[in-house]
């Protein structure tokens, strides 16, 4: 049976428009952590951040990652950038299936998500500050979750594309 092939990493390294694009290329199912949450609870990521808090996202995210653990299947799946951050989440992305970790540099993000206001995370000032300090407190947990890695910074979306169904 094939596995699964699941994108993590930060925010802006590309793992919804790498997911469109697998899905595109092999006409497998895809699916996006983030918005399924969005479609689960009838609001926008940034409405649940200030509504209801990080923490609670936190547990639909963790909730959202089991079932689709638990429905098995093959399937494209992203995931939002902070998914390895609840550290349980690790062996169900393992068990989910191949996990493939697009690292990007902070400047990548900075470039790649000028004038975006849908990451609560990063709203206000210094923003490479921030990007910064998460990426530094998240290092670890990627490349603990990462079954392959992807210097995604400079590379088209269809070499990435090709790199990930060859499985490298
Ligand atoms: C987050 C990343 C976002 C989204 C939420 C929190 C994070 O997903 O899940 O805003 O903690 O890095 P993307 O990586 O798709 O932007």
């Amino acid at each position: 049976m094939m596995e699964s092939i699941v994108l993590i990493g930060f925010m802006g390294s590309g793992k919804t428009t790498i997911g469109r694009a697998l899905k595109e290329k092999t006409g497998f199912d895809f699916v996006d952590t983030d918005e399924l949450i969005e479609a689960e609870e009838g609001c926008k990521i940034s409405s649940i951040f200030t509504d209801k808090g990080e923490k609670y996202f936190r547990e639909l995210e963790k909730n959202i990652l089991q079932k689709l653990v638990a429905v098995g299947g093959f399937r494209i799946v992203s995931t939002g950038g902070g998914i390895v951050t609840t550290l349980e989440n690790i062996p169900f992305l393992k068990k989910l299936g191949r996990v493939f970790y697009l690292r990007i540099k902070p400047e990548t993000v900075i470039d790649r998500l000028r004038g975006d206001v849908t990451r609560p995370l990063l709203a206000g000032k210094d923003r490479l500050i921030k990007v910064k300090g998460l990426m530094d407190a998240r290092k670890d947990m990627y490349e603990k979750a990462a079954d392959i890695i992807i210097d995604a910074d400079d590379i088209s979306v269809e070499k990435i594309v090709e790199m990930i169904i060859n499985g490298t």
